[in-house]
């Protein structure tokens, strides 16, 4: 099943919960939440207080995209917060291993994320221990920016590997998605489709999200 997970980096925080309500009524499965620390990627965005309070606002399973050095030292924080979902960058930590098993001990889905420039081979390990792998296809940092056309290839080639490993991780791809390109992720086998711009851009984000899920209708 695909689903499509609103970014709200690029919702108007000013009103973010009716944003949020917004995308709740019109069919989005997951809520992503980019955190940012301006060390590991050049820009600061939101933290724990943020997802605490948007855990209280939606029934929407919170998917926290942890882009911040050392994530060991909040990931738990995170899923106590409300956060259902958790990935770290594998660029980040040390004990990818040990990060992972923790988010799954504290009751959340354990993902395991990666830059465009770094080898679907450093996941070879963690696989056995993620839920699922969220391969960047942006440089992370900011909304709005160009899918990286390479990064087809490196979904079609991670569902390969998943699939005949016999890993059950699913995959989520993140950055530069809109209604032009979502079926090609979709058929190279992406699971979770993140948007941000295309969706809160948009003049109206809930038929832009009705048109993403539409556009990827095939692979339901
Ligand atoms: C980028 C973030 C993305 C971003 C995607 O670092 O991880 O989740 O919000 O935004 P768009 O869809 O605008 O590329
Ligand atoms: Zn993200």
């Amino acid at each position: 099943m695909i689903e499509i997970a609103p970014s709200i980096l690029s919702a108007d925080f000013n009103r973010l919960g009716e944003q949020i309500a917004m995308v709740e009524g019109a069919g989005a499965s997951l809520l992503h939440v980019d955190v940012m620390d301006g060390r590991f990627v050049p820009n600061i965005t939101v933290g724990l207080p943020v997802v605490k309070a948007i855990s209280r606002a939606t029934r929407l399973p919170i998917d926290a995209h942890l882009m911040i050095v050392e994530p060991g030292r909040y990931a738990e924080q995170f899923v106590v917060a409300g956060a259902q979902m958790v990935s770290i960058h594998v660029e980040a930590d040390q004990h990818v291993h040990r990060t992972l098993t923790a988010i799954r001990a504290a009751g959340a889905q354990a993902g395991v994320a990666i830059n465009p420039a770094t080898p679907l081979s450093a996941l070879d390990e963690a696989l056995k221990v993620a839920d699922y792998v969220l391969l960047m296809s942006v440089n992370p940092g900011f909304g709005g920016q160009e899918f990286i056309p390479a990064s087809l290839d490196k979904v079609r080639r991670l569902r390969k590997m998943i699939d005949e490993r016999g890993f059950r991780a699913r995959i989520e791809i993140d950055g530069g998605i809109d209604r032009d390109n979502v079926a090609d992720v979709a058929g190279a086998g992406a699971e979770i489709i993140v948007s941000g711009s295309a969706i809160f851009g948009a003049p109206d984000p809930a038929v832009a999200l009705r048109e993403l899920r539409e556009a990827t209708v095939l692979w339901v």
